[in-house]
């Protein structure tokens, strides 16, 4: 869903990774539009962010704007969100205290969207106890705060206050829009491909890339749930704000995290491609061709089919399988879901499923069929998550 996003940028040398931050965000389709502190102007330039914003950007150099002169009024009217990244030791303190004195802060008291801020500075600037009383008010007025990350500080220390990458902004910001159907569930994934050794380096995997496990794990977490993501070979990125993150590269692996998990988890989402077979004589040692004997044979043997097995529990999370079919898609996801007794399943073509970005689901359930718009997996699981609300609602 492309929204308009309101960014303050206070003075930082992290300002630099907010370049980045417009880039992902307008990638994603929104709007940005950028408003500068005094400072930061002195850390980036106006026009670079103008040049990857595609708007004019204000700050308090370029006082008033055009029109009525209330650009520190109707700038915020127009945005659903506000995040100020990077967010200085200073404007945190302005903020907590109402202080409106430079544009950021004006924004920030003028209001009426939600506001985010992505605090950047040096450790002891971070810890600092009247900071640590400023972050805590922030958080205490409905404020959502990105905490930064430890490393190298660019003031040549080391700790707690980088701020969080722009990757990560960009990933977790959708969460400040989207309606908390799923809040206080515990949500489990399984996403990726499995991986089964034939030898220590050699094995037997699939083209899955994690993008559906990825968009799904975002889409649960945005919508308020806690998640675990048990992974296996993944091309996707991990997403930011999970619960845990568990890598389970085989068939065997993914089964074991799953089964320490399911049943404290509210619902379960078996979406990794998990290999029907492992090799039975996995090789201790890497397999070699010389020698001019047969080649080896590979015996294989079932793997545990991990969404049945955790839709056989006496008292099962609320299971939800995926089914990529090659044809007969509807009719094999409908047999598919009998034979493993769950309650919901989506079911995808895999020739434009597995490995693209782009997906169309039909969610099979006890009550019916529902055909989801065809598009990017974003949204598709974002459909996926809802739907799962309202069934959990109303059980
Ligand atoms: O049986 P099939 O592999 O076609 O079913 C696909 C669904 O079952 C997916 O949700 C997949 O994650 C899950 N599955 C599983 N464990 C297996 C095989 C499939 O969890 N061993």
């Amino acid at each position: 869903m492309s929204k308009h996003i309101l960014l303050g940028i206070s003075g930082g040398i992290a300002a630099y990774k907010s370049c980045e931050l417009v880039r992902l965000l307008k990638k994603q389709g929104h709007e940005v539009s950028v408003a500068m502190s005094r400072a930061a102007t002195e850390f980036v330039s106006p026009l670079t962010f103008q040049a990857l914003s595609g708007n004019p950007v204000l700050s308090d150099t370029h006082e008033g704007g055009a029109g009525n002169g209330m650009a520190h009024i109707n700038l915020g009217r127009a945005a659903d969100v506000f995040l100020i990244a990077p967010a200085s030791a200073d404007i945190i303190a302005k903020i907590a205290c109402g202080i409106a004195d430079n544009l950021p802060a004006v924004l920030a008291a003028a209001r009426n969207c939600p506001l985010a801020v992505a605090p950047a500075m040096n450790v002891q600037m971070w810890r600092n106890p009247a900071n640590q009383r400023n972050i805590a008010q922030l958080v205490a007025d409905g404020i959502t705060v990105f905490p930064p990350e430890s490393g190298d500080l660019a003031c040549g220390e080391s700790g707690e206050g980088r701020m969080a990458e722009a990757a990560a902004l960009a990933d977790l910001l959708p969460d400040l829009w989207t309606e908390k159907s799923l809040r206080g569930r515990k949500v489990l994934i399984t996403a990726g491909a499995t991986f089964e050794p034939i030898d220590p380096v050699r094995g037997i995997t699939n083209l899955s890339s994690g993008t559906m496990g990825a968009a799904l794990a975002r889409a649960c977490r945005a919508a308020g749930a806690q998640v675990s993501l048990v992974y296996g070979q993944m091309q996707a990125a991990l997403p930011a704000g999970l619960y845990e993150t568990v890598y389970a590269p085989s068939a065997a692996a993914m089964y074991r995290e799953v089964m320490a998990r399911a049943a404290a988890s509210d619902v379960f989402i078996a979406v990794a491609a998990v290999a029907d077979y492992k090799v039975k004589n996995a090789a201790a040692h890497k397999l070699k061709k010389d020698g001019g004997g047969a080649p080896p044979v590979i015996e294989l043997e079932e793997n545990p089919d991990i969404l049945a097995a955790a839709a056989a529990l006496p008292n099962p999370p609320f299971c939800v399988g995926f089914a990529a079919e090659s044809r007969n898609v509807l009719e094999y996801a409908r047999a598919k879901r009998l034979k493993k007794n769950i309650p919901l399943i989506a079911a995808n073509d895999v020739s434009v499923a597995m490995g693209g970005r782009d997906t169309q689901i039909t969610l099979i359930g006890e009550g019916g069929e529902t055909v989801l718009p065809a598009g990017g997996k974003d949204r598709a699981a974002a459909a996926v998550a809802a739907k799962i609300a309202e069934l959990l609602d109303g059980r």
